[in-house]
């Protein structure tokens, strides 16, 4: 790029720009870290970033995306709020979610004002929502850019006209705009942009974007749009890289991993891609999430028990153990087809970790409907659980329905659900003590320098005494003590 970024060849970027991806954004990269250098000029030092993530891995996935932008064009990364750039990537799926974020939104602005060249952006899930973005647009009128989860891939694209209109502004002495970009849906996957990895021996990989389900209670689908699936050759190309990049645990990422393939030619399903992936070199632990049950089939559960590979844990989200309810979320399963699972994955891999997400107080649910969750819980005794008191998201079936249960009760139903649970967790966390099994070394302990901290393949956590060597590594530990959720361990 020969000229100086201004105002007046904004039209010329624009001009040069390639129409394919992903060039297009590493035009856009090369613009960016044009203007970071002549900000850096000016300031005498480094310009830093701050990301913060709310939600779900596929979130935690996108901001490694967005990372890998930042760094890329230029900036550093810290831990501060105070950053030159700050960004949330946002959830919605329960209304906290988005309280959170206009909570810490009041405070992000109180910083601006002290520095007014920080830029601040959003993205993610609840971006999605036109009364999200009106709110913004009412009251935050300092943040400086707003996109969506549907063309995050142009992040550099957008992040070079955040910039360019906060220079423009401020030659006007306005505040600068507030750039918007919010799309309804997109059928585009851009491959091949740049990546900043939180952990170096494991990674998350998507599989499938979006979500079909329409569960009743869920806003996933509104947010996230319809469901499509990555070729496998991207797939596998990009864990390759990853474990010749030290890798060695990918986390398949997908609302419905379950139901992968779907669309793609020639003809795949998520059972031929794990058997694919299995076939990686260098390749140690393979985990998937989610599994929807209704696409649960007897060919997953096989490839599962054959592996040396896939973890023994499957994450099989039950939402209600009321097949009434269960028909009223749009599940597609009753209890005894969810409970016939459980005994089928039981049967073929014996030792399998299985855990939950179960929503209490969903409308209409009664003390029976809960109880019959109750039972569920009691009979497939899960290794751990996610529950969520049910959250009104507003467009979804389920806001409209009457029956919204009175909060006393629901929060009652779920203090006695989590006890329950976690009286089965802690038992069935000590019937592995004294077992010796393989760990991941994650990383050193953070408390204490002599012990490091690992998973097992059920993904349960274990410190045990080590050093930084083995780090990335799998080894043999036996477990010496169960702590609850925890286990102490030693070299086997
Ligand atoms: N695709 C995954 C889950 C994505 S959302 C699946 O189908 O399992 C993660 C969890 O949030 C869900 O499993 C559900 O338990 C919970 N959840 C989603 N919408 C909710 C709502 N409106 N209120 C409370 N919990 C909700
Ligand atoms: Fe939401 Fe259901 Fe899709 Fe999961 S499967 S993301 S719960 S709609
Ligand atoms: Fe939240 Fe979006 Fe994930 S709504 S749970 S971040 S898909």
């Amino acid at each position: 790029m020969e000229k100086s970024i201004t105002k007046t060849n904004r039209a010329w970027i624009e001009e040069q720009a390639p129409e394919m991806e992903p060039q297009r954004q590493f035009y856009y990269m090369d613009i960016a870290k044009q203007l970071i250098a002549e900000r850096e000029a000016k300031l005498g030092r480094k310009l830093t970033y701050y990301v913060e993530t709310f939600g779900c891995q596929m979130n935690a996935r996108d901001s490694e995306k967005l990372r890998g932008i930042l760094e890329t064009v230029g900036y550093v990364s810290n831990d501060s709020e105070t950053s030159d750039f700050v960004l949330y990537n946002t959830c919605t799926v329960r209304e906290n979610a988005n309280n959170k974020v206009y909570g810490r939104l009041g405070t992000l602005g109180s910083y601006k004002k002290k520095q007014p060249q920080m830029l601040i952006a959003l993205c993610g899930c609840m971006m999605q929502e036109a009364h999200v973005v009106e709110r913004l647009k009412k009251d935050f009128r300092f943040v400086n850019l707003v996109f969506g989860t549907h063309n995050i891939f142009k992040f550099a694209e957008l992040l070079v006209a955040a910039l360019l209109e906060m220079d423009e502004a401020g030659k006007r002495e306005k505040r600068p705009k507030m750039v918007v970009d919010i799309w309804d849906g997109t059928s585009e996957i851009v491959e091949d942009l740049p990546i900043q990895r939180k952990y170096r021996f494991k990674s998350g990989v998507n599989i499938m974007f979006g979500c079909n389900n329409f569960c009743s209670y869920c806003i996933v689908p509104y947010v996230r749009g319809r469901e499509r699936s990555r070729d496998p050759e991207d797939i596998i190309r990009e864990i390759q890289r990853l474990v010749a990049d030290d890798v060695v645990e990918v986390m398949l990422l997908g609302q419905n991993v379950n139901s992968y393939g779907k669309g793609l030619t020639p003809e795949i399903n998520f059972p031929e891609l794990l058997r694919r992936i299995e076939n990686i070199e260098g390749l140690e632990r393979i985990r998937f999430m989610t599994s929807h049950p209704k696409d649960l089939s007897d060919e997953l559960i096989a490839v599962m028990a054959q592996s040396k590979k896939i973890c023994k844990h499957m994450h099989l989200p039950l939402q209600s153990g009321s097949s009434r309810i269960l028909k009223a979320m749009n599940r597609h399963y009753d209890k005894e087809q969810y409970l016939l699972l459980v005994e089928k994955l039981r049967a073929a891999i014996p030792d399998i970790a299985i855990t939950t997400d179960i929503i209490v107080g969903f409308p209409g649910e009664t003390k029976e409907d809960f109880l019959e969750t109750l039972d569920v819980v009691k009979k497939v005794r899960y290794d751990s659980a996610f529950t969520f008191i049910y959250s009104k998201r507003s467009g979804t079936p389920a806001a409209e329905m009457e029956n919204q249960v009175p909060e006393a009760e629901v929060k009652e139903n779920f203090d006695i659900l989590l006890k329950e649970i976690q009286s089965i967790a802690t038992q069935k966390a000590n019937e592995l003590e004294g077992a010796c099994l393989p760990v991941l070394v994650e990383q050193m302990n953070e408390q204490d320098a002599s012990l490091v901290t690992g998973r097992l393949s059920n993904n349960a956590t274990v410190h045990f005494p080590g050093d930084a060597s083995l780090i990335g590594t799998i080894v043999d530990v036996k477990l010496t003590e169960c702590k609850g959720f925890y286990y102490i361990g030693s070299r086997a």
